[in-house]
């Protein structure tokens, strides 16, 4: 059955292959980007699914994004809560900001996008919330403690939201991506991130293609059992224990 799916930073990276492959599924997918303007505009081009701006780190204006949506293209039942940045920096060089930006675009963008849409989910009797959060949320990961604790908060508000949902037909899950080859990697220096490659058993970064599968998969009728639960796609990297 096509559903109304909301992909959040699903113009770019990761979230632009989620984007493909729920359309790919049949689904009306609409994709929101912060302001990268060139780089939605060829996602639009290419794959003529609809993309809207709006800042998932503030209430507000996910608040107007999720109702302009839901106004032009009707109630939404799939949430991918995908949108995140990094900031990083050792602890003791962190700053307020660089902590406040990292909590509020990958944690409070969580609260943001899905209090508007978990309502209607719960009076239709139907709804699939995948939030993305990454191998540092599991295990941490050093000058990564504002993501690092933005990411496990990911983990844990999952975890309650399914627990309080599970009655209304609603599935809430993680994906705790590794290392994917994507812009936000690239910014890594290349002699840190040969280090990283050497730590993953599989011997590469993943693709976006691979977190796009299992996130299509946790959106279907077929995951309906899969509640609650992080599904880790690091190649073997951290074997976490939930
Ligand atoms: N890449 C990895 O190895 C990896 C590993 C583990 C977890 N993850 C997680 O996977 C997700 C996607 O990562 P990625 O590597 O694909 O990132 P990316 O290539 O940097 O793309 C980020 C996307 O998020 C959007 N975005 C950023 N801030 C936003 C805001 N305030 N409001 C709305 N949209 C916003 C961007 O929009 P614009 O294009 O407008 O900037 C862009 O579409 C993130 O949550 C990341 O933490 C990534």
């Amino acid at each position: 059955m096509a559903r109304v799916a909301i992909v959040t930073g699903g113009t770019r990276g990761i979230g632009a292959a989620i984007s493909k492959a729920l359309a790919a599924d049949g689904h009306k997918v609409v994709a929101n980007y912060a302001g990268n303007e060139e780089a939605a505009a060829k996602f639009n081009a290419e794959t003529g699914i609809p993309v809207i701006k709006f800042d998932v780190a503030d209430p507000v204006s996910s608040a107007e994004g999720i109702a302009k949506i839901e106004a032009e293209h009707g109630p939404i039942d799939i949430v991918v809560n995908n949108a995140g940045i990094t900031r990083d920096a050792t602890f003791h060089r962190l700053s307020y900001e660089q902590w406040s930006q990292v909590l509020r675009t990958n944690l409070d963008s969580v609260f943001n996008v899905t209090r508007p849409v978990i309502e209607g989910l719960r009076a239709r009797g139907w709804g699939r919330i995948i939030n993305i959060s990454s191998i540092n949320g599991q295990k941490g990961q050093a000058g990564q403690t504002n993501y690092s604790a933005a990411k496990a908060g990911i983990i844990g508000f999952t975890k309650a939201l399914a627990q309080e949902n599970a009655s209304k037909g609603i599935t809430a899950n993680v994906i705790a991506p590794g290392y994917i080859d994507t812009e936000m990697v690239a910014a890594v220096p290349e002699d840190v991130l040969k280090k990283i490659i050497a730590t993953i058993p599989t011997g590469r970064l993943g693709r976006a293609d691979e977190i796009a599968a299992t996130v299509s998969f946790l959106a279907s009728e077929k995951a309906s059992f899969f509640n609650g639960s992080v599904l880790t796609v690091n190649g073997a990297q951290y074997i976490a224990n939930g």
